[in-house]
């Protein structure tokens, strides 16, 4: 017997019916609304809203949970690799090993990108934020392949989203090689992709580079930690744009675009930009905890707080181990991170944070990861976006492949002006 949901409006009574999640979560559907009552329903920021089904990530907000295709994040991220945790979002079970030595195969060999995409970058002005260059040439992407871009044929979207994944972190790794007027490095098809990706970050034609095995693995598990996360900002950008059949390398673009923000992805690097102006102000953190919660002070801790999870954020225990990890190898203590640490104690029993649930998230200690591997802070969104990749495309592809596909089309409550007549120039008053 299925639940519903009555409503009454004018004297009628309506009803509707209750759709429960795999994990027992529940929905009303309101996809007769109008048609019925004439009624829409009004959701900034689509706090109580949902925009699709998916079968790809699940999580508890209130338990801190997250299932990669109902594998706990936290055994994914001890156990598989960035690509087969790829494979595993993408195609919706974990790979034989012949299936992922023949996605790990077709994702090494394009990694290449069309030498005339370096005249792109010879566009740009010095020192571009990767953020604005990775996502032009993606987008860009679409006109080296523009004969194969069809997304109801399974053949152009399968090389898609092998050309994607194979390719983002040639694009990035040479946003940073453009930044800094180094020559671009050509990637290596022997070594795992997160080793390609610091080889092409770090590698000069003039001295031998060693491959850092640690660093790699390191890197690796934070792709894993950022791979997919529901229905986010920038994943349901993916959806919307593709929702018109606009091609993946365009969908994907927009993603990019959506996750820049500093209230989303580009919170790793305000996260470091943060703690770099408590040092410098005398690390006088308690300061700090107090701007960001005077409504008066637009200060904000960035890398705190999260739309759905109302207790901690999985991600952000498994990097702060990580963090330490890496950092406590270090000869020096990282001063940051001792910030990181003290503002995440006092704000985690402090009043205000614990009524407004805020918790540190996936970008809090992230960031000191990627500092402590070299990697400059205007690559932190970039490396999110690798991260994230694989989720845009699983995404993107489920809802090409939905029954119930259907192009995005929100509607809105008019609040403008009533109908009136044009006036003459002559005859307006400023
Ligand atoms: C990501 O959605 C995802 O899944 C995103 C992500 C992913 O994997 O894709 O998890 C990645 O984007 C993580 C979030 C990174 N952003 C930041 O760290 C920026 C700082 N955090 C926020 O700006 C904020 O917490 C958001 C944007 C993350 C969530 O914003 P909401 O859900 O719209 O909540 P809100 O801004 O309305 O805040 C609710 C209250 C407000 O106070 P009141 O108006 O109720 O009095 O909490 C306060 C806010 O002022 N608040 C904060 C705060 N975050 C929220 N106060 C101080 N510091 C903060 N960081």
């Amino acid at each position: 017997m299925t639940e519903t949901v009555k409503l009454t409006y004018q004297g009628k009574t309506y009803e509707f019916p209750v759709l429960e999640g795999a994990c027992g979560e529940k929905a009303v559907d309101i996809s007769t609304l109008r048609n019925t009552t004439g009624l829409i329903t009004l959701d900034p920021g689509f706090m109580s809203t949902g925009s699709c089904q998916s079968q790809i990530t699940y999580l508890d907000g209130e338990k801190g949970i997250l299932l990669y295709r109902g594998y706990p994040i936290e055994q994914v991220a001890e156990k598989s690799s960035f690509l087969e945790t790829s494979y595993l979002l993408i195609y919706g079970e974990l790979p034989t090993q012949e299936q992922l030595d023949e996605f790990k195969y077709h994702v090494t060999h394009h990694s290449m990108v069309h030498e005339s995409i370096k005249n792109l970058y010879d566009g740009f002005p010095n020192n571009p934020h990767p953020m604005a260059v990775c996502s032009a040439v993606v987008g860009s992407l679409a006109t080296f392949y523009q004969n194969e871009l069809d997304v109801r044929n399974e053949r152009e979207v399968e090389i898609t989203i092998h050309r994607l994944m194979a390719k983002l972190p040639t694009i990035a790794a040479y946003s940073y090689k453009k930044s800094i007027g180094q020559p671009f490095q050509y990637p290596d098809n022997t070594l795992s992709y997160s080793a390609n990706f610091l080889k092409m970050m770090f590698c000069v034609p003039c001295e031998p580079y060693e491959i850092d095995e640690d660093a790699a693995k390191v890197l690796d598990v934070l792709l894993i930690l950022h791979a997919d996360h529901e229905q986010n900002c920038s994943t349901s950008t993916v959806r919307l744009v593709g929702s018109s059949m606009c091609n993946l390398f365009a969908s994907v673009s927009s993603a990019i675009y959506a996750l820049w923000g500093p209230l989303h992805g580009g919170a790793n690097q305000a996260v470091i930009e943060m703690l770099q102006i408590i040092h410098e102000d005398g690390r006088d953190v308690k300061k700090y905890v107090q701007k960001a919660k005077d409504h008066n002070d637009s200060f904000r801790l960035m890398g705190f707080g999260h739309r759905v999870y109302k207790n901690f954020d999985p991600r952000s225990r498994i990097i702060k181990k990580l963090a330490h990890k890496v950092l406590d190898k270090k000869p020096n203590r990282e001063p940051l991170l001792e910030i990181a640490l003290e503002l995440e104690e006092i704000a985690i029993n402090d009043a205000y944070f614990i009524e407004k649930k805020l918790y540190p998230n996936v970008d809090f200690y992230s960031g000191l990861i990627y500092k402590a591997l070299n990697i400059p802070e205007n690559m932190f969104p970039v490396m999110f976006a690798m991260g994230r990749l694989p989720g845009w495309i699983a995404q993107w592809k489920e809802l090409q492949e939905d029954k119930q596909f259907k192009i995005g089309r929100p509607r809105q409550v008019y609040m403008g002006a009533t109908n009136r007549d044009y006036v003459p120039m002559g005859k307006r008053q400023g």
